[in-house]
C-alpha cells in the first residue's frame, strides 16, 4: 500500500481561511479583534525566523499583533515586569515568549510569570493540569496540530493503538494525554517509547497511529511499523544544504520506505510544521473570545 500524503500546508490554509472568517465576524460584532504579542529576546537567527512567521500570519489574519524585541542582556527583573505590562492589557490576549532564553535569566519563572488564561503556548503548568484532567481551555500548539491533522485526515482514533516516540514536554507527554482523553480526535490506548525503552520496534510495529517526536533522522525505519499505519511525522532535522543554499530538512521517519507500508503520512517539511503556528492562532483566538464572555 502507498500512503496517502497529508499536507500541512493545505490542512493549515482551510483552518486559516475558517480562523479569518470568524475574526472578521467577530469584528463587526463586538468591535474588536483577538491581541497577540511575541516577545523575542536577543536575535537568535532560528527564533528570529520563527517570530517573525507568527507575527506574519497574525497579520494577515486580522489580529492585533506586537512584536516586542528585547535586547540580549535585559534582566529577568525587566522582563517580568514586561510580561505583567501585556498581562494586564486588554487589547491582548495571547502572550508568547520565544524560547530559548538567555543563560541568566530563569526560563521556568518567565514562563509562570505569564497569566494561564493568556498562555497561547500552553506552557503554564496550569494549562498543563487542565490537560491533563481533560479541561483544557488551549491545547499546546504541536500537539494540537497533530490532533487536527489526525481528524481532517480522516483517521480512525477511537480504539486505536497510538504510540508514541518522544516524550518531550513541548509534544510527547502533551499528545499522549490528548490521545488517551474521552474525547472526538482521541479515546485511544496510548504507549509512549522513549530513550529508555528496552525495544523500541517491539511497540512501534503494534502501532496503528504512530507519532513520532525523537529529535533524530531514521529514527523509525520500515521494518520498525506494520502495514496500514498511519504516521505523524514530527521531527526537523537538518541534514544539509540545498543547491539553492537552505537548510536541508528531514523527518524522524525514513519517509519513502515507511511510505510504502502506511496508510497515511506526514511529510517534512510540509507536514506538522505548519500546523503549529495555525494552532497558536487558534488559542489566540479562543482566548479572545473567552475574553467576551
Ligand atoms: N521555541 C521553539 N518552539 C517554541 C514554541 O512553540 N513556543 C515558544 N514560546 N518558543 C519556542
Amino acid at each position: 500500500m502507498a500512503a496517502k500524503v497529508i499536507s500541512g500546508v493545505e490542512v493549515a490554509k482551510q483552518i486559516r481561511a475558517e480562523i479569518k472568517a470568524e475574526v472578521e465576524d467577530l469584528k463587526a460584532k463586538h468591535g474588536s479583534v483577538p491581541g497577540l504579542v511575541t516577545i523575542l529576546v536577543g536575535e537568535n537567527p532560528a527564533s528570529v525566523s520563527y517570530v517573525t512567521a507568527k507575527q506574519k500570519t497574525a497579520k494577515e489574519l486580522g489580529y492585533y499583533s506586537i512584536q516586542d524585541n528585547q535586547p540580549a542582556d535585559i534582566t529577568e527583573e525587566q522582563l517580568l515586569a514586561l510580561i505583567d505590562k501585556y498581562n494586564n492589557d486588554p487589547q491582548i490576549h495571547g502572550i508568547l515568549v520565544q524560547l530559548p532564553l538567555p543563560k541568566h535569566v530563569d526560563e521556568t519563572k518567565v514562563l509562570y510569570a505569564i497569566n494561564p488564561d493568556k498562555d497561547v503556548d500552553a506552557f503554564h503548568p496550569v494549562n498543563v493540569g487542565k490537560l491533563v484532567i481533560g479541561e483544557a481551555v488551549f491545547k499546546p500548539c504541536t500537539p494540537a496540530g497533530i490532533q487536527e491533522l489526525l481528524i481532517r485526515g480522516g483517521v480512525e482514533t477511537k480504539g486505536a493503538h497510538v504510540v508514541v516516540v518522544g516524550r518531550s514536554n513541548i509534544v510527547g507527554k502533551p499528545i499522549a494525554n490528548m490521545m488517551l482523553q474521552k474525547a472526538v480526535g482521541a479515546n485511544s490506548t496510548v504507549t509512549i517509547v522513549h530513550t529508555g525503552t528496552k525495544d523500541v520496534a517491539y511497540f512501534t510495529k503494534q502501532a496503528d497511529i504512530l507519532i513520532v517526536a525523537a529529535g533524530k533522522p531514521n529514527a523509525v525505519t520500515a521494518d520498525m511499523v506494520k502495514d496500514g499505519v498511519a504516521v505523524i511525522d514530527v521531527g526537523v532535522n537538518r541534514i544539509g544544504v540545498t543547491p539553492e543554499g537552505k537548510a536541508k530538512l528531514a523527518g524522524d521517519v525514513d519517509f519513502e520506505a515507511v511510505k510504502e507500508k502506511a496508510s497515511l503520512i506526514t511529510p517534512v517539511p510540509g507536514g506538522v510544521g505548519p500546523m503549529t503556528i495555525t494552532m497558536l492562532m487558534k488559542n489566540t483566538l479562543e482566548s479572545f473570545k473567552y475574553s467576551l464572555n
